[in-house]
């Protein structure tokens, strides 16, 4: 493997913040320091003036994803390149049960994901927690290296589980140094409201959002902390979105119950006023949890600062406003009739860095550090990559990217390397810009152009989960 020098660039870690050489070697951070010396023949990448950042971390993608009678519209080759582009070179993807055993649905997402662009794991979504399901988390932690599994308490007949499997598998993995991801929602209740909604005539987009109340966010996060406390298990809320269940992770916090929780960039910079968009234009915006008032953002950007939300990830989970070549599958269309038919998912993966960065550092007093933590240290931890991944110290992996913090760019659908033919955040002007993206040392993405190669991405084992 070949060996390059990163030179004088601001290295910034959840800890530091210096400027010094970077010499890579094997794929690995191999010396930090000062004016380190090369031969003629060794690459050298000039980051004078600019931030030197480990590879985002992103835990919660949905590619190649079946849900219901939908499928995502990116596969692993173009929602990978699209990570690579925003500057993410780890993804954790859910890997969907459906009616297959745990084992069997992992198999397959490993055939899936040979064609990955960047590192990549899995979480086991559990649909069905039997005996058999217990049995094998203990082989999918021990021998596959998958210490994460996500349980849904929303979306009754597809993914929804009762408290009894909740319970049993948060033991389970509590046994066995895992964690559970939890998707909370009263779905039984909101389920009630959909169908009411429906039998209103209430079919458009918004009716998404009307179906799907914050309190019932808030009720399910509690339930699911006080099941974990009995459990005594740690346990991670993904995607929040409400001041509700922000309050229920917070008051568990205080009293020392190891309750993590992240938030998406979308429930960050956009609100619930999307949904007035005219026409069918608002399905775009169609994602689970819906988009809030914009008070609970507030409450967002205030848990990021006290630390009661310890991550950012993306969601992404790309369905196409339009209708697409190879079937309605992929596409928001689907529920151009019935907003209950509308594949729900956004794209994002290619966004959160630069977001992030300009709503945070640029506009939220977020420290770098803060921002590196956020996007790629506080994942990598919690979900046994570190150190491997998440930071930038000798040993790992050198999947480092080149930032400038003050390019100012537009986002637009257009430029986006995934297949999705939309972005939530289409026109908005950022400042902070990735220019340069090496995955275990090797240069994949350079001002914009494409370096690296379907299936060069590696499946990583990762280790115990839950502490930070
Ligand atoms: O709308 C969303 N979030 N779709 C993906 C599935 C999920 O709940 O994460
Ligand atoms: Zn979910
Ligand atoms: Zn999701």
């Amino acid at each position: 493997m070949s060996t390059i020098l990163i030179k004088n660039g601001q290295i910034v870690t959840a800890t530091d913040d210096y400027v010094a050489d970077i010499l890579v070697q094997d794929g690995r951070v191999h010396t930090i320091g000062k004016e380190i010396e090369v031969g003629a023949d060794i690459p050298v990448h000039d980051a004078s003036g600019l931030l030197v950042l480990p590879g985002g971390v992103d835990v919660h993608t949905h590619l190649e994803f079946n849900f219901g009678d939908f499928e995502t519209i990116d596969d692993f080759e173009t929602g990978t390149r699209s990570a690579a582009f925003g500057g993410t070179t780890t993804l954790v993807d859910f890997c969907n049960q459906g009616d297959k055993t745990p084992m069997d649905a992992l198999e397959g997402w490993h055939k899936r994901a040979e064609k990955a662009c960047v590192d990549v794991s899995a979480h086991v979504i559990l649909n069905k927690v039997d005996d058999e399901a217990l049995a094998q988390m203990r082989g999918l932690i021990h021998d596959e290296g998958i210490s994460s599994f996500k349980l849904f308490t929303a979306y009754p007949g597809i993914f929804m589980v009762d408290d009894a499997g909740l319970f049993k598998a948060m033991r389970q993995a509590r046994d066995n140094n895992a964690m559970i991801c939890v998707h909370a929602e009263n779905g039984g209740v909101i389920e009630v409201l959909i169908q009411e909604a429906l039998a209103a005539g209430h079919t458009g987009p918004k009716y998404h959002e009307a179906t799907r109340p914050s309190i019932m966010e808030g009720e399910a996060t509690q339930r699911v902390i006080t099941i974990s406390e009995l459990a005594e298990a740690p346990v991670y809320i993904v995607h929040l979105s409400a001041s509700e269940a922000l309050d229920a992770v917070t008051r568990a916090r205080d009293r020392g119950v190891p309750v993590f929780a992240e938030t998406c960039p979308h429930y960050l910079f956009l609100d619930k006023q999307e949904y007035e968009r005219p026409g069918f234009e608002a399905a775009k915006f169609v994602m689970t949890p819906p988009l809030r008032e914009c008070s609970h953002q507030h409450d967002l950007w205030r848990g990021l600062k006290t630390d009661d939300l310890q991550v950012i990830s993306t969601d992404h989970c790309p369905f196409c406003f339009h209708e697409q070549p190879n079937g309605i599958l992929y596409s928001k269309q689907q529920g151009v009739d019935n907003f209950n038919k509308i594949p729900n998912g956004a794209p994002g993966v290619e966004t959160r860095l630069p977001l992030v960065f300009d709503g945070g550092v640029h506009k939220h007093q977020m420290s770098i550090n803060r921002f590196v933590q956020l996007t790629a240290t506080a994942p990598a931890k919690l979900f046994g990559l570190f150190p491997r991944k998440g930071t930038i110290a000798v040993g790992s992996d050198a999947d480092i990217v080149i930032f400038d913090p003050n390019q100012k760019w537009t986002i637009k659908a257009e430029q986006q390397h995934s297949k999705i033919d939309y972005t939530l955040f289409e026109g908005k002007e950022i400042m902070g810009k990735v220019r340069k993206v090496f995955l275990g040392g090797r240069l994949i993405v350079e001002e914009g152009t494409w370096h690296g190669k379907r299936g060069m991405g590696k499946f990583v084992k990762r280790g115990n989960a839950g502490k930070i």
